[in-house]
């Protein structure tokens, strides 16, 4: 099992840095209205995707590339009656059509597309001229050497941890403009998932989860890593705007 294996087997909720107060908290920034058309990528169980369409009663769709994801989250929907779609897809190939979306958002998934470059142009792709995309997602403080990010890469499965200069820049690559930090904020060791509930309903959770010693060991190398590694970790809420015209072709 790896660690996003556990976090579906154990349901997990807000499996980003900052957790669910960091979604109440960005979600503040953002002006929705029951007509903005959103995207969540990369969905996990659906969390922030049932909370938004009832809070502002808007549509949403939520993606996963997990098919485990999808029927926890589509489980999660229907426990609550909310109108979410729930679409097993990956984030490099979205199945909607250009410009379906007037805010596209993630939370912890950039690090792990297998082909990030491919994954912005599809976020880019699927959002009106004049729409939003928003991203919250690790990134490091500083200088590190190759074999911390292979341990990242073992523990997490992170295939990046950029620093603030590198997300921004790849953002401006794929396209989007006016890119900048809502805030960034140190990584506490409490963010390690064996730290949190996972499933804050108990409801998602696969019968007899933490008794597997699969998930117990991939939960105390989690939390071991990030006891020591925290202090080389931030993490970011970056925002963008897809260009209303392409500037290469107005004037
Ligand atoms: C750390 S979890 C975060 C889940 C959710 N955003 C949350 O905050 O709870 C990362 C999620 O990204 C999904 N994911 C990873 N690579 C993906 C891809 N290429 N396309 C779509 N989803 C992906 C995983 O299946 C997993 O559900």
């Amino acid at each position: 099992m790896d660690y996003q294996d556990v976090l579906a087997a154990l349901g997990a909720g807000s499996a980003h840095p900052g957790g669910f107060r960091t979604t109440l908290e960005w979600l503040e920034h953002v002006p929705i209205q029951s007509s903005t058309r959103i995207l969540e990528v990369g969905c996990g169980t659906g969390r922030t995707s049932v909370y938004v369409q009832q809070k502002y009663d808007c549509p949403v769709i939520g993606v996963d590339v997990r098919r485990e994801m999808v029927a926890k989250a589509r489980r999660r929907a229907k426990q609550v009656g909310a109108k979410v779609k729930f679409v097993q897809a990956s984030a490099e190939r979205l199945p909607f059509p250009d410009a379906s979306f007037d805010l596209v958002y993630m939370e912890s998934v950039n690090v792990f597309v297998d082909q990030i470059e491919q994954a912005l142009a599809e976020y880019h792709r699927v959002l009106i001229p004049g729409g939003r995309l928003l991203d919250v997602e690790m990134m490091i403080m500083g200088p590190v050497a190759p074999a911390w990010r292979e341990s990242a890469k073992r523990v997490y499965g992170a295939l990046r941890v950029p620093d603030l200069a590198s997300w921004r820049r790849m953002f401006q690559e794929s396209g989007f403009s006016n890119v900048r930090a809502l805030w960034s904020r140190p990584v506490r060791p409490e963010d390690a998932l064996a730290a949190e509930p996972m499933d804050e309903n108990g409801t998602l959770v696969d019968p007899g989860a933490y008794q597997k010693p699969e998930v117990i060991r991939v939960l105390t190398e989690n939390a071991q890593w990030m006891e020591t590694n925290h202090r080389w970790l931030a993490y970011v809420v970056l925002v963008g705007e897809k260009p209303k015209r392409n500037l290469e072709t107005s004037g």
